[in-house]
């Protein structure tokens, strides 16, 4: 079986790893194509030599633009390689423009299209993620689905011939690298200047589009961050950084202390050493209730639901609508002792992604 892996963004770099790992426990052929939508050294070459991933063979260099002409490039590009390359799937990842343009690409050419991290709603219109998810659950041959709950939305779509429960790969990863950073395996990671990683901080990322291409919207967030009576490590995404100076804003005020985004196991160790995550990324959600850190996730909701059980997660769309004291309260909250199970499965989902392929070349 020959299986074609598109990725581009940080978040697929992750979940690229133990899938690239399982390939190497077969004699599968696993040719892995990165779009180039993340560039910069920290968001994509990082991943590579942390996490011990082969090269990509084939890399596109597509870069930044508009929605339409960043999902148009790649879908340009990719389509003579997967044609040259004939693979019997191409697997795409999570919900950015790369995996929408890589499952379109394929689809048109008759090549058979899995989608790993099928089924996440968040029922969000205004966020691009969610149509790349919709287009692309509603056109690929195989759903893979992380929990069950992905599973009932994809039945609710009529798409439940086509799914299949594979769990999360992220699971697979994080455990692997909490294990190696708690054994000692890996330096201390470069946290931001002024953050003391022997005293209580809170570890702070802020991205996505809806908080961050809306001057009020963004200088209200960098408020309610400088207010935390607890130091704030925040790992700025170069597009928070390119949108706070566009609009003229102070990202590092008050209690927050800016650093760069790290690796992932720089990330990993920054959340071990936390005393709570304050967050709009999904991925950080998830690492915080696997690491049992209480999360604060800065969006009026969530396609990991099962986060929110006990508290572990809290949604704060607003923090200023909740008053200084109460969102003081919630973001500095200690973790709950409630067991968390293990919704996201049990750590071996991507030697399970490859089986299912080979089960369903037919
Ligand atoms: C993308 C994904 C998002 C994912 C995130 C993870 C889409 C629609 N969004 O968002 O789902 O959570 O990746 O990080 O696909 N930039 C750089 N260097 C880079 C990459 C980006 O400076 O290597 C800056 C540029 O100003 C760029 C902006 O960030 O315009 C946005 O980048 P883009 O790839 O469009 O989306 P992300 O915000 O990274």
């Amino acid at each position: 079986m020959k299986v074609v892996s598109v990725v581009g963004a940080r978040p697929q770099l992750v979940k690229l790893a133990p899938i690239a790992a399982a390939f190497a426990q077969t004699d599968h052929e696993h040719v892995i194509v990165h779009t180039g939508q993340h560039y910069d050294a920290n968001l994509s070459d990082v991943f590579f030599s942390g996490l011990g991933i082969p090269a990509p063979d084939v890399h596109l260099g597509i870069g930044s633009g508009s929605h339409g002409a960043q999902t148009g490039g790649v879908l340009a590009a990719i389509d003579p390689v997967l044609a040259e390359g004939a693979p019997d799937w191409v697997l795409v990842y999570g919900d950015t423009n790369s995996t929408l343009a890589g499952a379109l690409s394929a689809v048109k050419q008759h090549i058979r299209v899995a989608h790993l991290e099928a089924g996440l709603r968040s029922f969000n219109r205004r966020m691009p993620e969610e149509h790349n998810r919709v287009l692309t659950d509603h056109c690929a041959d195989l759903l893979l689905a992380p929990t069950e709950e992905a599973v009932r939305h994809l039945a609710a779509e009529g798409l439940a011939e086509r799914t299949v429960l594979a769990g999360d790969v992220m699971v697979d990863v994080c455990l692997r690298i909490r294990d190696a950073v708690l054994s000692g395996q890996h330096p201390r990671p470069a946290l931001p200047e002024g953050i003391d990683p022997d005293a209580p901080y809170l570890l702070a990322t802020l991205h996505r589009a809806e908080n961050t291409d809306d001057p009020v919207r963004l200088a209200a967030l960098l408020a309610a961050l400088a207010e935390l009576p607890v130091p704030v490590a925040l790992l700025a995404h170069p597009r928070l950084l390119a949108r706070a100076d566009h609009f003229g804003l102070k990202v590092g005020q008050g209690a927050v202390h800016v650093g760069q985004p790290l690796g992932y196991t720089g990330l990993i160790a920054a959340v071990l050493g936390s005393v709570g995550v304050v967050t709009d990324s999904g991925g950080l959600q998830k690492e915080a209730y696997l690491l049992g850190r209480a999360c604060t996730t800065l969006r009026s909701e969530t396609e990991w639901v099962e986060t929110l059980a006990y508290g572990w997660n809290r949604l704060v769309p607003d923090p200023a609508a909740l008053g200084s004291a109460q969102w003081v309260a919630t973001a500095t909250r200690t973790a709950p002792e409630a067991d968390r199970g293990t919704p996201y499965g049990d750590g071996h989902a991507a030697e399970r992604v490859v089986r299912i392929l080979a089960e369903h070349l037919g």
